[in-house]
């Protein structure tokens, strides 16, 4: 299995390091000029791993998150996820990328006017997924977040942890590598945020990567995972979990097998479709 994941990252010219899915090498970003809002920011994360990052509001959190999307560039420093330099992806490559990163946010952004199935077959047909894999996959999704019942419903005809849920389907349709959840449960009661962390426990047991924001410090607390203290814009604990469990190289491998497959049977068309290109995405090289 190590070999076979070695061999995948090789043939891209990436470096053949281990499980490490996110690596961050003395990162900065400046917003405004000479104050940095994060600063000498290290860390790796493996594949498989559950990871809180907690802090004080204006500590940088949503910043790290930005950075992980590439909707900002770093003033300093290097970040390389899946494989990907981030600083040296073209815009085309950019939309690409972030197909293998989930997202999910406080606010949930569903879209207003469209069903609980839309919304999430929608995030298929903009990676021109097949009409037949998207009536296969959504309400299968669906059920997996517990909506079946709620398909034909309209975001605001939903609950907070509900429509949290939809959110959640739509960021896991297309099998993310990594799933990236800034403060998901910062508008939810305690019922719905239990039901919410558990529905991204369960996640990361099939073999996701999941990073969650929060400072509800009492689930941080009781979940014992790794945790990322964010201060002022450093990083001034990093704690291993408590269970010290490894990633499933059974699911590494079959995740490896699918994307080398899907790479295969992409077009360069299909390659260049720039489905979410609503941030800075200035081309640039090192
Ligand atoms: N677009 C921006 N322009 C200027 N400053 C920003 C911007 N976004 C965030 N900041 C500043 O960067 C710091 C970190 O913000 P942020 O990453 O949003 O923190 P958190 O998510 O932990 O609340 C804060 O001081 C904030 O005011
Ligand atoms: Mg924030």
């Amino acid at each position: 299995m190590a070999r076979l994941a070695e061999k995948t990252t090789s043939s891209e010219n990436q470096p053949a390091v281990s499980n490490t899915v996110i690596s961050f090498n003395d990162v900065a970003k400046e917003y405004d000029k000479g104050i940095p809002a994060v600063n000498h920011i290290n860390f790796q994360i493996e594949r498989g791993e559950f990871v809180f990052i907690v802090g004080e509001s204006g500590s940088g959190k949503s910043t790290l998150i930005k950075l992980m999307l590439r909707e900002i560039k770093p003033t300093k420093g290097k970040i390389i996820i899946n494989g990907r330099d981030l600083n040296k992806l073209k815009k085309w490559q950019i939309a690409k990328y972030r197909r293998k990163i989930g997202v999910v946010f406080q606010n949930y952004r569903l879209l207003a006017d469209r069903t609980v199935y839309e919304n999430v077959a929608f995030a298929q047909r903009v990676i021109e997924a097949p009409p037949e894999q998207i009536k296969k996959a959504t309400p299968r999704m669906l059920s997996q977040v517990g909506l079946s019942s709620k398909t034909k419903s309209f975001p605001g005809e939903l609950s907070g942890g509900e429509q949290q849920r939809v959110a959640i389907a739509r960021a896991l349709i297309n099998n993310p590598v990594i799933l990236l959840a800034d403060e998901p449960t910062g508008n939810l009661d305690q019922k719905n945020t239990d039901e919410i962390m558990n529905l991204l426990l369960d996640i990361n047991k099939h073999g996701t990567t999941v990073i969650i924001v929060t400072h509800d410090h009492e689930m941080v607390k009781r979940l014992k995972k790794r945790v990322i203290t964010v201060r002022n814009g450093f990083i001034v604990s990093d704690h291993k979990a408590a269970d010290g469990k490894a990633p499933d190289l059974d699911d590494i491998e079959e995740e490896i097998r699918r994307e080398a497959e899907e790479e295969d049977n992409k077009s360069g068309d299909e390659m260049a479709i720039d489905y979410i290109d609503v941030f800075d995405t200035n081309d640039y090289d090192e």
